[in-house]
Order: structure tokens, then C-alpha cells, then sequence
């Protein structure tokens, strides 16, 4: 297949396009770089040393001469660029990766806000408009969010509810409450992807993940060139990412308020599962297929606690600190999303284990001179004002 990924240099870009790559696919990638310019502003950069886009493809392509990755520098909110590139590949599945994916960064302020609903909802715009002129069949594989539907008093389904109200009944999509405009953003893409296939019968499957934690995989472990990054820090590090780093270097990990708050997680190779698993499972013309991408569920307090078990398995001495939660959720309540769709495809979960996370914790000990303990603590509050 032709598949083109969008955001080709993110976190999980970069790994999907070598997975892609070695499993026959023609791989198109592109990225605007948007994620190393807010890195470069706000000083902080990934523990490990990631190689430029340009060098790892370079080298990817040389080790893999039948399974080259052709990548192109380029912006989504540019339509003539993604019109031009999508008219000339016309590609069978596009994954779109290439949002601003951070809730800190877009709380920070109007401008962040701003900037992140922008990038997200018109890139996102740009794309279906290019997929509906050159190529409508094309399967339109997008990256959501369980943060799109908040912590609602209710069982959390995969993308629609039935309902019945005053004795009629109807199948409507799953009710949203996002934790930030990050979030909204993703909410505002599922509702233009939606519209997209009722009204022009493209096909769109919308893949609300969780929170991906892990940096290998089949590919990224072949070279030191093909790692990709491993963020601690307040704004694109995840509390897997923090806690492991914080226990590697004997600070206490810092739990955001009491820690009851539950969230959703996977490893880094279930999503190149499922979006293999997507790939091969498509949305028919004119459908919006919802799938929840996520395999464990645990409370802050659970991931704290678990993190300090594995670490006390290799003697060292865990304390565990709460800070002022400077988000706004709730701090206690109901969470049961349903994940049945990608176990139904055969998805085989690679669940969290002490021995990942020794084996992170003692990656971290190794480059520890490379931490920097400035940005590790939140700074920003989703209450602040004046911003
Ligand atoms: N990593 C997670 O835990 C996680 C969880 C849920 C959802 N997601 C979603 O998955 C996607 C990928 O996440 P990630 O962690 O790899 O993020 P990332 O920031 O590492 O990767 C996104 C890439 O897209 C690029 N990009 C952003 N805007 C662009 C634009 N307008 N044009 C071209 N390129 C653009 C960035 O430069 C970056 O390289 C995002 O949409 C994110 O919201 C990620």
C-alpha cells in the first residue's frame, strides 16, 4: 500500500514509519518540524539524542535500499503544499498524526490555545478537503484522544451512544467533556471528520488513544539514529515518562493532587499494532469508525505505587510526594471505557511490567548528567490568570 503519515517526525510518526516501512508499505512521511520549534522555545529537548529528520530517513533508506521512506518538509495549514502532495501520491491510507499534542502547552495561554486549536482543527480541515479532491477513497486514519471524553458519570462506549428520550431512540456520537483545549481540539476533528463522511462518503476511522508510554520498538533498537523521543518534562512528558525518571535519580515522584484520577495507557508497540490493525480493518465510503486505543486503565496513585514497587526490586529508595494539582479534573470518579474493538480485531496487549520499568528506570540512570531538573515540575496552571 501507499500510505502517507502526517506528523512523520513525532514520537510516534518516526516508529510508524519504520513499522510501516519494513512491513512492505511505499512509506511517505511529512512534518513541519513544529514539535522541535516549541521544544527549542520553551528549552527542553527528549532525554536521549534524536537524530534530524533528514539523517534517519538517510539512514533508514540506506540500511533498507527496497524500503525507502520518502519524506517531504511541510506544513498542513499550507492546503496548496498537502493539495500537491496528496494529488501526486494519491495515497491508499493516510495516518495524520501531525497535531499539537500537549494540554500544558495549550493551557499555558491565549496565544498557545490559540496556536493549538488552529494547527489541529484547520490542518485537519486542509486534509480532508485535499482528500475529498484527489483522492475520496483514500482511508483517513486519525489520531484522537480518550481525553476527548473526559471522566463522565457513565460507561465510556467507542465513539456513539444509543439513547432514548421522552420513548424515541437514536445512536448519537458519544457526548465529549475535554480535559483542555487540547482536547476540544481533538473534539472539533471528530466532529469535521464525522460531517466529512456523512456529507462526501469518505472513509475515516478515529482512533481516541491513551497515554503511550515506552521508546522501543522492533526498529528504533537497530541504531542508535532510529531511537525516538523520550519526553519527562512538564509539558510533553507523560507521568510514566516522569515518575520512572524521577525514580532513576532518588527525587520523590510527584502525584498532581490526591491521585485518584484514572486514566488510560498502552505500550508504544500496541499502537503500531492497532494502526496496523487499522490499516487492514477499514471504515467503508461514508463511515466514521470510532476506536478507543488504549489497553490498561490505572489511577495516578496505582502507576505511583506500581513504579515504586518495581524500583524497591532494584534496591533503590522510593519516596512519593503530591503536589497542588494545577489541572482541573476530578479528583475522584467513575472511569469504564470500553476497548473491545481492537481486542476483537486480535490485538494481543502488552501490559505494563516491573521489568519494563526497570529496564527504563535503568536507561535513565545511565544519562543522567542529560536530565534537566529545571523542567520537570508544572508550571502551568489551568487556572492561571491574566495569560
Ligand atoms: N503520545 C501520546 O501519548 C498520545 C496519546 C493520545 C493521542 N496522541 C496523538 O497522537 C498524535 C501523535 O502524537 P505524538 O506524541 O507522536 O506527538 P508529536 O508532537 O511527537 O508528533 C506530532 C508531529 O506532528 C508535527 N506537526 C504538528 N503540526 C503539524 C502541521 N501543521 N504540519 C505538519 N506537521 C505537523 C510535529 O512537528 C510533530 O513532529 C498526536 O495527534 C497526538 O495528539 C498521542
Amino acid at each position: 500500500m501507499k500510505i502517507l503519515i502526517i506528523g512523520a517526525d513525532g514520537y510516534l510518526g518516526w516508529p510508524t514509519a519504520m513499522r510501516l516501512s519494513s512491513k512492505g508499505h511505499k512509506v511517505y512521511g511529512v512534518d513541519n518540524f513544529s514539535k522541535r520549534k516549541i521544544e527549542l522555545e520553551n528549552g527542553i529537548k527528549p532525554l536521549f539524542k534524536i537524530e534530524t529528520m533528514h539523517n534517519r530517513t538517510k539512514e533508514w533508506n540506506k540500511t533498507n535500499p527496497k524500503k525507502k521512506i520518502e519524506f517531504h518538509y511541510g506544513d498542513l495549514l499550507n492546503h496548496r503544499f498537502i493539495y500537491q502532495l496528496v494529488s501526486k501520491i494519491k495515497p491508499d491510507a493516510i495516518i495524520h498524526y501531525g497535531e499539537q499534542p500537549s494540554a500544558p502547552y495549550s493551557m499555558v495561554g491565549r496565544e498557545q490555545a490559540v496556536f493549538t486549536q488552529h494547527n489541529n482543527v484547520i490542518g485537519n480541515l486542509n486534509l480532508i478537503f485535499a482528500i475529498k479532491k484527489y483522492c475520496p477513497s483514500t482511508h483517513l486514519i486519525k489520531l484522537g484522544t480518550m481525553g476527548v471524553y473526559g471522566t463522565p458519570n457513565i460507561d465510556i462506549e467507542e465513539g456513539y451512544l444509543r439513547i432514548k428520550h421522552k420513548n424515541r431512540s437514536d445512536l448519537i456520537q458519544f457526548p465529549v467533556k475535554p480535559h483542555s483545549y487540547y482536547h476540544l481540539s481533538k473534539a472539533h476533528d471528530s466532529l469535521n471528520l464525522s460531517f466529512a463522511s456523512r456529507v462526501w462518503g469518505l472513509r475515516v476511522t478515529d482512533l481516541n488513544q491513551g497515554v503511550v508510554y515506552g521508546t522501543e520498538t522492533k526498529e528504533t533498537i537497530l541504531n542508535d539514529k532510529f531511537k525516538t523521543s523520550f519526553h519527562y518534562d512538564h509539558l510533553f512528558g507523560t507521568v510514566i515518562n516522569r515518575f520512572c525518571l524521577q525514580a532513576a535519580i532518588g527525587k520523590p515522584l510527584t502525584i498532581y493532587g490526591k491521585g485518584a484520577q484514572v486514566r488510560t495507557f498502552l505500550n508504544i508497540e500496541d499502537t503500531l499494532n492497532c494502526i496496523q490493525l487499522a490499516i487492514k480493518n477499514p471504515a467503508k465510503r461514508g463511515e466514521f469508525k470510532v476506536r478507543n486505543q488504549f489497553t490498561e486503565i490505572f489511577s495516578i496513585e496505582q502507576l505511583a505505587k506500581k513504579i515504586k514497587k518495581a524500583s524497591q526490586k532494584i534496591n533503590l529508595k522510593i519516596n512519593i510526594k503530591h503536589l497542588k494539582n494545577p489541572r482541573h479534573e476530578m479528583a475522584k470518579h467513575y472511569y469504564k471505557p470500553s476497548n473491545k474493538s481492537f481486542l476483537k480485531l486480535g490485538l494481543k496487549p502488552k501490559l505494563l511490567s516491573d521489568e519494563f520499568l526497570i529496564s527504563e528506570i535503568k536507561k535513565i540512570e545511565k544519562i543522567k548528567s542529560n536530565i534537566d531538573l529545571d523542567t520537570i515540575d508544572p508550571t502551568v496552571k489551568w487556572d492561571q490568570k491574566g495569560k
